[in-house]
């Protein structure tokens, strides 16, 4: 059996893009992510069950195809502990994500979570806002943006 990083360098690295609602920042990240980066696996999911089985969110879909970014087959699903054996990397979108998701980790795990903005320096965010609330859809998609060709950078 390959060993995990033999086959992240053979299939390309996998990697799970974690928000709340999984229906705002993380569906754009992983859409975002995967269109730079094709031969990465990619997912996402919500720390919440609020959303499962839906659709991105309307408004977060227009402004992301407005950019040449296809979210529609994407469904929202909650994240589990055992994403932590499915994936190499688990980026989050703010600190409230990443305490329930560590919340879940196994003791057995020592598989990274990272914040989304650790790979957008020169943005000065700390977090990324949630357009479900601040509307700001091209706003939240330009910082992704700019994370999502940093994190390439970094897998790269
Ligand atoms: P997301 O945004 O975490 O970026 O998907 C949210 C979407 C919906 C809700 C919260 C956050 N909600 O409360 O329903």
């Amino acid at each position: 059996m390959p060993s995990e990083n033999h086959s992240a360098e053979t299939a390309g690295p996998r990697v799970l893009f974690v928000c709340l609602g999984n229906i705002c920042r993380s569906p754009a990240a992983e859409g975002v992510f995967r269109a730079l980066m094709p031969e990465a696996r990619t997912d996402s999911a919500g720390t919440s069950s609020w959303h499962v089985g839906e659709p991105p969110y309307g408004a977060m879909q227009q402004a992301a195809h407005a950019r040449g970014v296809d979210l529609s087959d994407l469904r929202a699903r909650q994240f589990t502990r055992a994403d932590f054996d499915r994936f190499d990397l688990i980026v989050v979108m703010d600190d409230d994500n990443r305490e329930a998701v560590e919340d879940l980790r196994p003791s057995d795990s020592a598989t990274p979570v990272r914040l989304f903005t650790d790979y957008a320096p020169d943005s000065g965010a700390s977090y990324v806002p949630d357009p479900y609330y601040t509307r700001d859809f091209d706003g939240v998609l330009d910082l992704i943006e700019e994370a999502a060709a940093g994190l390439k950078a970094a897998l790269s």
